[in-house]
């Protein structure tokens, strides 16, 4: 019997979300919940699926085996709580939540239940990431010396109107990091390994009527030593391609999107040509770079396809909540190197106290 998934919060994500599902073999979607049930009905119209308007209603439903979480970020904690407690098994979209100890209370409701979770990250799923992080595991770069994410994107006013949760504090949770360089990070740590210390500046230059930062930058020091430097913006005409630059003593690799655009190294090997050649042009849309629209559900249909079968097999999936929650901690950590001009060191003893997020914002 096909495993049957709901999915909660039907806005511009619940989308992909639903092409993904469609794409996985042995997958269907079965419901759709929003708290606007305008949005839940024109949702289960496009998908045939059914609409519920009673979050409760929906996870009584024995059809449905696992729940997708694509509710503003600041608002993912509470369904993924009553998913688990409910015996779901749940996936949320980036980031896990906007804060440690919600991403804490979800782990553990998890944990708790017993059922998988596993958060949103579909670049690690790609086939250029993954021969990146090959590389890396067999020592092909040496000793890793620099690691960059660069994410130069444009996002027009009228997107950040669009929706009320967007560019705020309490359900958004930061911006140009939080919500579009989060991609990005969550593939550097990945790649070059635990941060220990942060040093950042962020300011909100272009656009009105958010709270939030549209320019970041932050440098970074690995656990390993080796330096790196975030850099991310949603105020960059036209916005361009997010970038990943990998650097050791012995090896280079640079991504962007999807494409490996360099891939150089001391001692070649045979598959190298080959590798450079199959991993360029794999950018699908156009890499959200200017239009959040624009993006393939590939990555997504990949993670599904690794939950599905983590579910299978009672085991892990390949980015769990503890997984979904460092990319949360190291930005938590620029904001605070950036609120304070000083350095800031992980792993975080707990969510920092930022002035910023303080104004007029309650219970995070
Ligand atoms: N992985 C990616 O590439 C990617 C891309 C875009 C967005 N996202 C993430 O997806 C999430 C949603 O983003 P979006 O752009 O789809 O937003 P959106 O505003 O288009 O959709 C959110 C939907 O959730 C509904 N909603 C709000 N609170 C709710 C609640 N408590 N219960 C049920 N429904 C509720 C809203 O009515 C709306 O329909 C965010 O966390 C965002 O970071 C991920």
């Amino acid at each position: 019997m096909a495993t049957g998934f709901g999915i909660i919060g039907c806005g511009m994500i619940a989308r992909f979300h639903a092409r993904a599902i469609a794409d996985c073999r042995g997958a269907k979607v079965v419901a759709g919940f929003d708290n606007v049930p305008a949005a839940a009905d024109k949702f289960a119209e496009e998908t045939g699926c059914k609409a519920y308007h009673d979050l409760k209603q929906m996870l009584a439903d024995p059809e449905i085996d696992v729940v997708t979480i694509g509710t503003p970020s600041g608002a993912h904690m509470e369904p993924a709580i009553a998913a688990a407690r409910a015996g779901k098994h749940i996936i949320v979209e980036k980031p896990l939540e906007i804060t440690l100890r919600r991403c804490d209370k979800i782990i553990a409701e998890c944990e708790k239940a017993g059922v998988v979770l596993s958060t949103i990250f579909p670049s690690r799923f790609h086939d250029s990431s993954r021969e990146m992080k090959r590389a890396i595991d067999a020592g092909r770069f040496g000793q890793l010396t620099v690691g960059d994410a660069i994410v130069k994107w444009y996002r027009a006013q009228e997107y950040y109107d669009s929706g009320a949760w967007r560019g705020t504090w309490k359900l958004d949770g930061g911006r140009a990091l939080m919500n579009q360089a989060i991609h990005s990070v969550d593939l550097l740590t990945w790649l070059m390994g635990p941060v220990a210390e942060i040093r950042a500046q962020t300011a909100m230059l272009a656009h009105k009527r958010i709270e939030v930062e549209d320019v970041a930058m932050a440098t970074l020091q690995f656990e390993n030593g080796a330096l790196g430097i975030v850099e991310a913006s949603t105020a960059i005409y036209p916005g361009y391609l997010k970038r990943i630059e990998i650097h050791g003593s012995a090896g280079s690799a640079i991504m962007e999107e999807e494409d490996l655009i360099k891939w150089d190294f001391a001692k070649k090997r045979k598959r190298d040509e080959a590798i450079l050649e199959k991993m360029a042009q794999q950018v699908s849309g156009g890499g959200g770079a200017a239009d959040p629209a624009a993006i393939g559900h590939h990555g997504h249909t990949r993670q599904f396809q690794d939950v599905l079968k983590a579910i299978k097999k009672k085991s892990a999936p390949a980015i769990d909540g503890p997984e979904g929650r460092r990319s949360v901690e190291i930005i938590l950590g620029i904001y605070k190197a950036a609120e304070t001009g000083r350095a800031v060191k992980l792993p975080l003893k707990s969510d920092p106290t930022l002035k910023a997020r303080k104004v007029g914002v309650a219970g995070l």
